[in-house]
């Protein structure tokens, strides 16, 4: 069935200009770019995205990072779009991604990995109105 999952190039990402390259990625996987737009969150923004993380030990290291350089935010659509994004970033780890994902060539750690993708259709839901209203989504 298409699917819209948030996708997320991360400061890590977008500081070595990698944009172009990630995402092209994506598109060559059959995902579509039908909304897009380049940020720098505020602290208060990254926590409020990552509330679900607040007790672990790295979401003040996380918070910080995802706010210290700006982050490009997109909805891809496509068939089966949440399974095939995360397929095409690979582990969290690049240390476990496989060959070929973005996170193999591109990440630099756990933290450092370039690319966030929604896990499920409910947290694809909250993760695309935490970015984008009905009127950006051009499919
Ligand atoms: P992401 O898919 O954006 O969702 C939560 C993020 O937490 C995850 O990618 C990682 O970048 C980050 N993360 C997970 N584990 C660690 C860790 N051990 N140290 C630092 N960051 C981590």
């Amino acid at each position: 069935a298409t699917e819209r999952t948030l996708s997320i190039v991360k400061p890590d990402a977008t500081k070595r200009n990698l944009t172009g390259k990630i995402v092209a990625k994506f598109e060559d996987a059959g995902l579509r770019v039908v909304a897009s737009k380049r940020i720098h969150l505020t602290e208060a923004q990254a926590g409020e995205f990552y509330a679900e993380h607040k007790e672990r030990g790295f979401y003040g290291e996380l918070v910080a990072y995802m706010a210290s350089e700006p982050v490009v935010v997109q909805v891809l659509e496509g068939d089966g779009a949440i399974l095939k994004n995360r397929e095409v970033m690979g582990a969290t780890d690049p240390a476990q991604a496989d060959a070929g994902t973005i996170r193999k060539e591109f990440a630099l750690s756990k933290g450092e990995n370039s690319v966030h993708g929604s896990d499920s259709a409910a947290s694809a839901a909250r993760e695309i109105a935490f970015f984008f209203s009905g009127l950006e989504l051009v499919g």
